[in-house]
């Protein structure tokens, strides 16, 4: 069965009770569900950490697997150049990678308006809740 890596980074552990009129009421295990419906061919891999090397180890199985990735970068999205290092060594292995907003970050804070991952994203998806990752997972599985 083909695998499809969805990685969450810092506080979308949270996801549920974290400012539900951002982010809505649903936790991670429910997104998961949603994506297993979604695709029931597929093993959808879904994990979470707060922890920017976990994250990072993450991206390198992801090319050493070559395993497609849909990447929640979170709050790294606005300053991480370490995880858009390990995001451009997935792309540049030919591994697509996805980058996912539950938000829209355009219409936020100015400091959410910059992404580092983007420039090496094979594509970006924000502002609709969890059918950012739903249509990542349709563009990843047609
Ligand atoms: C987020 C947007 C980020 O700015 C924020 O730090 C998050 C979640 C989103 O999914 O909308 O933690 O990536």
């Amino acid at each position: 069965m083909a695998r499809i890596l969805v990685l969450n980074g810092p506080n979308l552990g949270r996801l549920g009770s974290r400012e539900p009129d951002v982010y809505g009421n649903q936790d991670l295990a429910a997104l998961k569900v949603l994506l297993e419906a979604d695709a029931p061919s597929h093993d959808i891999d879904l994990r979470q950490t707060d922890s920017e090397p976990e994250l990072m180890s993450w991206l390198f199985e992801a090319v050493d697997s070559k395993t497609p990735v849909i990447l929640n970068p979170a709050a790294f999205t606005h300053y991480s150049y370490a995880l858009r290092d390990a995001a451009a060594m997935v792309t540049k292995a030919g591994v697509p990678l996805i980058e996912v907003h539950i938000s829209n970050p355009h219409s936020r804070e100015e400091f959410r308006h910059n992404s580092v991952i983007s420039a090496v994203a094979t594509g970006v998806i924000a502002g609709f809740g969890f059918d950012s990752y739903r249509l990542a997972l349709s563009q990843l599985t047609r």
